[in-house]
């Protein structure tokens, strides 16, 4: 598929008389879930839309989304790796997503096109549909890149005890807990950064925690961010241990098994922030319809 007509039979609105038409934009995109989320709440809200998919060649991924919305598009998810190209083309920012320092979601208001983030609320949605208890727990946070960044302040506003954000380089690290000093001090979180190295030695930090997430790009390739020494201290079996890449049992989530926690993938997230999206897009009004927990279990099944 060619970005110089992204407007292929999947997303051009032309070809879709009667029906908004969105779509989600990565590269590969082959194996997103996202249309078969979305369609899943258009039927449960009972809304005209059609939902595809875009992959724009890497460096053109604004030309791609002009040419999108020009031609009647209504609103775009985006995904890897053009979060930051998206949030670069939004003309607004929601107050989330400059937090976040990226965009997943993207519409048409006033003629402006406005960037949204609805990744770490996703995240929080589902631990919290899981039952688990952010407020007033302590969090290790694995990972300092985007996906990260983008979850931190919707974790912060839940007011746990304390966040840990721990990187194997400290920089990255410490340059988060300086972006969301403020918001945590409002909070009350005792917010830090950690090396993992930090994580073997238990003088460093007060182990164990009760939510650890993974953020890190290292489930992707079947590795762990954490080595034996560090699951030892981190892990205790009220602890529960989320990662989020979905569609497998990954290494980290094998090590906190092993340990007697609870483990999750991060399928509900992706559910969670696509209803998020959705709510944006077609009228918050709509909450009461769409069942995010439904269309999960759908996507396990
Ligand atoms: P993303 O947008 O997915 O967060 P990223 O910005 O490239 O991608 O960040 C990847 C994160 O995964 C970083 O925190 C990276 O650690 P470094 O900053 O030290 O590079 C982390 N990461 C990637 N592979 C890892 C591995 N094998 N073990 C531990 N951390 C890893």
């Amino acid at each position: 598929m060619s970005s110089i007509n992204p407007l292929d039979l999947h997303t051009d609105p032309r070809h879709f008389v009667g029906k908004d038409v969105y779509a989600v934009a990565g590269n590969p995109i082959s194996h997103s879930k996202s249309p078969f989320i979305h369609q899943h709440f258009a039927e449960q809200a009972k809304q005209k839309i059609h939902y595809g998919r875009l992959q724009p060649d890497i460096g053109t991924f604004a030309e791609a989304a002009k040419s999108f919305f020009a031609a009647g598009g209504k609103g775009m998810n985006v995904t890897v790796p053009f979060k930051l190209d998206a949030q670069a083309l939004a003309d607004v920012l929601t107050a989330r997503a400059q937090l976040a320092g990226a965009v997943n979601t993207l519409w048409i208001a006033d003629g402006k096109m406005v960037g949204d983030n609805t990744d770490g609320d996703g995240l929080v949605r589902d631990l919290l549909a899981q039952g688990i208890a952010i407020h007033q727990s302590r969090i290790l946070l694995l990972g300092a890149g985007g996906a990260a960044r983008g979850v931190i302040g919707p974790l912060l506003a839940q007011s746990p005890k304390a966040l840990v954000i721990a990187n194997r380089s400290n920089l990255k690290a410490d340059e988060l807990v300086k972006l969301f000093a403020n918001l945590a001090a409002s909070r009350e979180v005792a917010l830090e950064s950690r090396t993992l190295a930090d994580l073997e030695d238990a003088t460093k930090t007060q182990h164990p925690f009760d939510l650890v997430i993974n953020a890190t790009a290292a489930g992707l390739t079947d590795e762990s961010p954490l080595s034996v020494q560090a699951v030892a201290n981190i892990f205790v079996p009220s602890s529960f241990a989320y990662d989020m890449v979905y569609g497998k049992t990954t290494a980290f989530m094998q090590q906190a098994l092993q340990r007697g926690a609870r483990v999750s993938d991060g399928l509900g997230m992706l559910v969670e922030q696509a209803a998020d999206a959705f709510l944006l897009w077609r009228g918050s009004d709509l909450a009461r319809l769409i069942e995010p927990r439904a269309v999960l279990a759908k996507l396990r099944s």
